[in-house]
């Protein structure tokens, strides 16, 4: 078929119909955005002759999407969330705002409110025997190497079996989350368990997607942060362990080279009583530095809908709801 008709003036004032233009009411920027987008699809929708069971077929894919509220874990699949971190690396390069350790993507499975402690905490709440204790700790600098204390470092990560707490309701709340305060050092500690990797659930929409691109939906085991201190650009970032399958293949397109930590053994009895442990754990260790800021708007995380980020807040709420 060679039909084109995406460029005949009847399209293209139909576009503008479409996109509101010739309205009084509604938001400007919606208004190009959409009349870029629907353009893109529409030339798109010419250029590959896609079929009414091609098109319908996308839009059910969609219904069950929302339906199980797996945009927030497509968008990482499809690099979104990595390419939006791109972005923001060289918007602050051009504002000179350079050093300190990578950003990398948030993921959609943060849980606002998290139990807070003082320079040390424990995570896991025991009941995963499967776990590997895990004594993670590091240091938080400034860029020119000064600790910074008081520092915030927000932690979530996955259980043995990669669900995370609130989303697998198995566990218990706030399991494996928890917010450290650094110490006068700059240091926080955290006693929990190794997470391991995840994959995308089989046969959800998101999977679907995935496997029509002949991808996988897999994540190596890894750790997530928040880091924030007055005066400090506020840092979202994540460690993936070294050594996983998926560490140098992640689905969400998360690894950076400077956040690929190892996980070291330690068997000897005076390390293992030293940290009041039963017995064998694996140490990670990850310092953080920091990039300077005065501007009061980067040393707060980004807004965004978040799980009990605010609780009267309907996009919160279905941040919470999502089906992973
Ligand atoms: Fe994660």
């Amino acid at each position: 078929m060679t039909v084109k008709i995406f460029d005949t003036p009847e399209v293209q004032d139909f576009l503008k119909s479409v996109a509101g233009f010739d309205q009084a009411g509604g938001d400007e920027r919606t208004k190009q955005i959409m009349h870029r987008l629907l353009s893109d699809l529409y030339r798109l929708i010419d250029d590959f002759d896609v079929t009414p069971e091609e098109y319908w077929a996308a839009v059910s894919l969609l219904n069950a999407l929302g339906g199980e509220t797996q945009f927030g874990l497509l968008s990482p699949g499809l690099g979104f969330d990595h390419y939006l971190d791109m972005r923001q690396d060289a918007i602050d390069a051009e504002a000179r705002r350079t050093g300190g350790t990578p950003r990398t993507i948030e993921g959609p499975l943060y849980v606002a409110g998290a139990p807070e402690a003082e320079g040390f905490a424990r995570m896991d709440d025991g009941r995963d025997q499967d776990g590997e204790t895990m004594w993670l700790t590091g240091q938080v600098r400034d860029v020119d190497g000064s600790p910074i204390a008081g520092a915030k470092v927000e932690i979530w990560h996955a259980d043995s079996k990669g669900g995370y707490s609130f989303f697998d309701p198995t566990q218990s709340e706030y399991n494996l989350r928890r917010t450290i305060v650094t110490d006068g050092e700059g240091r926080y500690t955290a006693r929990s368990i190794i997470p391991s990797g995840y994959g995308v659930p089989e046969g959800a929409p998101t999977d679907q997607v995935l496997k029509a691109l002949g991808r996988h939906g897999e994540r190596p085991a890894h750790i997530h942060y928040f880091i924030s201190a007055p005066g400090h650009q506020h840092l979202t970032t994540q460690i993936n362990l070294a050594g996983d399958a998926y560490t140098w293949d992640d689905f969400a397109f998360a690894t950076r080279e400077e956040l690929v930590v190892p996980a070291h053994r330690i068997e000897d009895r005076a390390e293992i009583a030293r940290r009041e442990l039963d017995g064998p754990f694996s140490e990670v260790v990850f310092d953080i530095e920091l990039a300077r800021t005065e501007a009061p708007e980067l040393q707060v995380r980004h807004k965004r809908p978040r799980a009990k980020e605010d609780e009267q807040d309907q996009a919160s709420r279905l941040a919470g709801a999502a089906k992973v």
